[in-house]
């Protein structure tokens, strides 16, 4: 007997066993599971054919012209939307609903090109500029934030600038004039995890602030303003602190009006393609 031919039998019924599994799984999920190939159903005629399903189907909570319905309880979706960040998250939103709130799933017979449509109007709202009169001028924003607004020592846009900061190439995709507005006035109002700070105090008695890095059991590493990393041996260290304010400074009364209008025309510009109408 050829013991030698026992593996590979093995494997074969492996691979076969695993091919069933993965036809299976496929079988469970009628529906397309929303990968990020990007939506198909973006055309002008798809954002028309989704508008005209909105107004049929969704407006009488989220308003006509998707700003909201205050009564009904539809959120404003023309702005940054809180249950989704992609076209994705959209998607599946519209698909599944939001549990437990008057969000429910659309019918299971409205085909997920449908829900594309519907996805690509709501982007609409959102990423065309060319729909959105604003006061700047963005190659004056340009050169402020450059220049004099010195945005550049946090802020990286299209690979040069500074790392203290978001990246924002792409920053106008998913806010509105306003989000870009209120994130230079008042930096504090919305800060993610990642931006938070903590304060240390070593085992020299310094105490030292900036972005968490790393952290385990025993050690904590942080990169101060100056992008020094530090690192302590959480045995050592006499306090610890979180701070969650933003170390982005306000330019409320630092820039003018007409200048923070300029840099908001600009940062709204930065957006990887623009729909084409
Ligand atoms: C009966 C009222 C109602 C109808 C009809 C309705 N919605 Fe909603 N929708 C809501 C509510 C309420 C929420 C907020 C859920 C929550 O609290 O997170 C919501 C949330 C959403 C969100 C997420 C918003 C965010 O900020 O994350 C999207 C997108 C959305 N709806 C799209 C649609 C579309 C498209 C339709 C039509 C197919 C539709 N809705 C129909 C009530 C409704
Ligand atoms: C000292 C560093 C620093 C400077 C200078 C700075 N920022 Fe920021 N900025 C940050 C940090 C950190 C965040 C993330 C925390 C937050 O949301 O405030 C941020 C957030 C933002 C956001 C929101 C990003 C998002 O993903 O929502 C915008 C827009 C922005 N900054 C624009 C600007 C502009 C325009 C300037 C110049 C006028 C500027 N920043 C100057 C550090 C800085």
């Amino acid at each position: 007997m050829k013991v030698s031919s026992i593996p590979s039998l093995r494997s074969k019924l492996l691979a076969t066993l695993s091919a069933f599994v993965i036809a299976g799984a496929m079988q469970l999920t009628p529906h397309s599971t929303a990968e990020d190939a990007g939506n198909l159903y973006n055309t002008a005629v798809d954002i028309r054919m989704g508008e005209r399903y909105f107004e049929r189907q969704c407006s009488r909570c989220h308003g006509f012209d998707a700003t909201g319905n205050d009564e009904a309880g539809g959120p404003n979706l023309t702005g940054r939307l809180r249950n989704a960040s992609t076209d994705v998250g959209i998607f599946n939103v519209i698909r599944n609903g939001v549990q437990g709130t008057a969000m429910l799933p659309v019918a299971p017979d409205v085909p997920d090109a449908t829900v594309w449509q519907l996805v690509a109007y709501i982007d609409s709202l959102r990423y065309d500029p060319s729909s959105v009169v604003l006061d700047g001028d963005a190659d004056r924003g340009a050169s402020l934030f450059t220049g004099k607004g010195d945005c550049t020592s946090c802020h990286m846009v299209n690979g040069a600038g500074g790392r203290m900061g978001p990246d924002l190439s792409r920053i106008g995709e998913d806010n509105t004039p306003e989000d870009l507005l209120i994130a230079m006035t008042n930096p504090h109002e919305e800060v993610a995890p990642r931006w938070w700070t903590v304060r240390v105090t070593g085992p020299d008695g310094e105490q030292r602030e900036g972005f968490r890095m790393g952290e385990d059991s025993f050690a904590l590493r942080i990169m101060d303003q100056d992008e020094n990393l530090w690192s302590f041996r959480k045995s050592q260290v006499q306090n610890y602190q979180r701070v969650e304010a933003s170390t982005m400074p306000s330019y409320e009364g630092e820039l003018s009006d007409s200048e923070l209008d300029d840099l908001v025309a600009y940062l709204f510009s930065l957006r990887r393609e623009v729909l084409s109408q």
